[in-house]
């Protein structure tokens, strides 16, 4: 049984003043959120400050990268033991804005996996497709190759190690959401494909949506039966709608 996971991605938002009361609004709530597990992605300034805001809550935390090195001379990246030591249990990676606006390739996305997955921290490996490539048909293609560009160099058990976020690049900050039936062909598609490889990995990652969830449309597609949780952007920066995305799970 895949357990649900709603993790928030807070991309470059917030204050010192702002995140304490968006935590403090998590943490009061979190007790109706029976079946889903919560997760906070801050900007990694703030990791440390927000570890110690969920204190003992059941909130997990994760940064919104990780380097691909262990250590050294890597301006302007972070650590895989600097995370662990912030509280990490997650890092984002190949989020679609790291892929397009910071030239992020497949490669690299799959060594900081790799990197990830070496230090103990789960990788939330992000795929999908731009409007231009769903147009043209090739989302398939799409979301293969960045599953592959993982599995080629690391096996598919570096799969069994991560969670997997569709996030359709074109439901991205817009809006404009997958709809659940969108999603599900695209999520039992990346079963099914994972599944040639190992029906056991296939059948216990998990694979969350991403891309304009909110409070309205979790529950419709929460329901999907391959859809097993959320990456949510701009939802997560309220607590009443986050919980809610949490709740409707
Ligand atoms: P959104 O972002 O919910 O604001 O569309 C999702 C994401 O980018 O992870």
């Amino acid at each position: 049984m895949r357990r649900t996971l709603i993790a928030g991605n807070w991309k470059m938002n917030g204050s010192l003043q702002s995140i304490t009361e968006l935590m403090d609004g998590i943490k009061a709530g979190l007790n109706e959120v029976d079946n889903a597990d919560m997760a906070v992605c801050p900007p990694a300034v703030y990791l440390m400050k927000v570890k110690g805001l969920i204190g003992e809550a059941n909130i997990g935390l994760g940064s919104q990268n990780i380097c691909d090195q262990a250590s050294g001379a890597y301006t302007g990246e972070l650590g895989p033991s600097m995370l662990k030591e912030a509280g990490c249990k997650y890092a984002i990676i190949g989020h679609s804005e790291r892929r397009s606006l910071y030239g992020e390739s497949d490669e690299l996305v799959a060594k900081r996996h790799a990197m990830a997955v070496e230090s103990g921290i789960t990788p939330i490996l992000c795929i999908g497709e731009t409007l231009e490539e769903r147009e043209s048909g090739v989302t398939e293609a799409v979301v293969a190759r960045q599953l592959d560009a993982v599995i080629d160099t690391q096996g598919i058990e570096a799969i069994g190690k991560c969670v997997i976020a569709y996030e359709p690049v074109w439901a991205i900050g817009t809006g404009k959401t997958a709809t659940p039936e969108q999603a599900q062909a695209v999520h039992a598609f990346i079963r099914a494909k994972l599944s040639a490889l190992s029906t056991h990995i296939a059948d216990n990652v998990q694979i969350l949506y991403g891309g304009s969830m909110n409070a309205a449309n979790a529950k419709d597609l929460l329901s999907q039966p391959d859809i097993d949780g959320g990456l949510i952007g701009g939802a997560s920066l309220k607590a009443e709608d986050f919980l809610a995305i949490g709740k409707s799970a």
